[in-house]
């Protein structure tokens, strides 16, 4: 069945401790950039205290060494899900493969902020979907565990392995804002797309009632 996912968007460590907290039947919630640049390792020890899983999502992009120095280090705190990008090449995909012990990685194809006029800025002139299916084989080939990608890419990847994991974001409830989310799917969508996880922020943090948004995405993935 496909996993929820919340992401726990804010530099505020009580805000996200009182998310948990509320958020009583999710079991996995994502650790960002911007929280755990304010936070740091403990807010995903108190995470794991609380017995969820954490995606760690600082999509690491370096020299091999570094980066596969780092993912140990998140494989030490107890991470379970952590995004690297594939465009580092397979020397860093494979240093950070070697080092990440129980940790699962996810690659990072091309950011959804990325369109084909932004590719061809940074040297990318081939079909921004041509370039995912690159990248996702790159990171498959170097025994990267699965991907980031948005619900509308899912068809690209039915070449891989079913257990190669699928992680979405830009889910939208039926009938939610989509905010500037722009490839957008629902819950069951997604899932019947293939999606092994979907990540969900704003909807389910931003709601007028957070617990009972979250009980209708879980409910409505167990259905699809
Ligand atoms: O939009 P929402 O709050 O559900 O975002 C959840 C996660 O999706 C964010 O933490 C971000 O990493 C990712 N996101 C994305 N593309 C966007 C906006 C958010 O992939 N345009």
């Amino acid at each position: 069945m496909t996993e929820l996912i919340v992401a726990l968007d804010t530099h505020r460590q009580e805000e996200a401790k009182a998310w948990v907290k509320e958020l009583k039947k999710v079991k996995f919630f994502k650790v960002g950039m911007e929280l755990f640049t304010a936070a740091g390792p403990a807010m995903v020890s108190w995470l794991k205290e609380q017995g969820k899983k954490v995606f760690l999502d600082l999509k690491f992009h370096d020299i091999p060494n570094t980066a596969g120095r780092a993912v140990a280090a998140a494989s030490r705190m107890g991470v379970d899900l952590c995004t690297i990008h594939a465009a580092g090449g397979p020397e860093m995909l494979k240093a950070c493969r070697e080092q990440c012990g129980e940790t699962r990685l996810l690659a990072v194809t091309v950011l959804t902020s990325l369109d084909q006029e932004s590719l061809g800025h940074i040297g990318v002139n081939r079909p921004v979907a041509e370039q995912v299916a690159a990248l996702a084989r790159l990171a498959f080939e170097a025994g990267i565990h699965g991907v980031v990608c948005a619900p509308t890419e899912l068809p690209l990847l039915s070449q891989f392995p079913r257990d190669f994991l699928r992680v979405t974001p830009g889910i939208r409830p039926a009938g939610s804002a989509a905010g500037d989310q722009k490839r957008i799917m629902t819950p069951a969508e997604a899932a019947r797309a293939g999606a092994s996880h979907i990540v969900v922020g704003r909807p389910i943090t931003q709601a007028q009632d957070p617990a009972a948004e979250a009980e209708k995405i879980l409910a409505e993935l167990r259905e699809a």
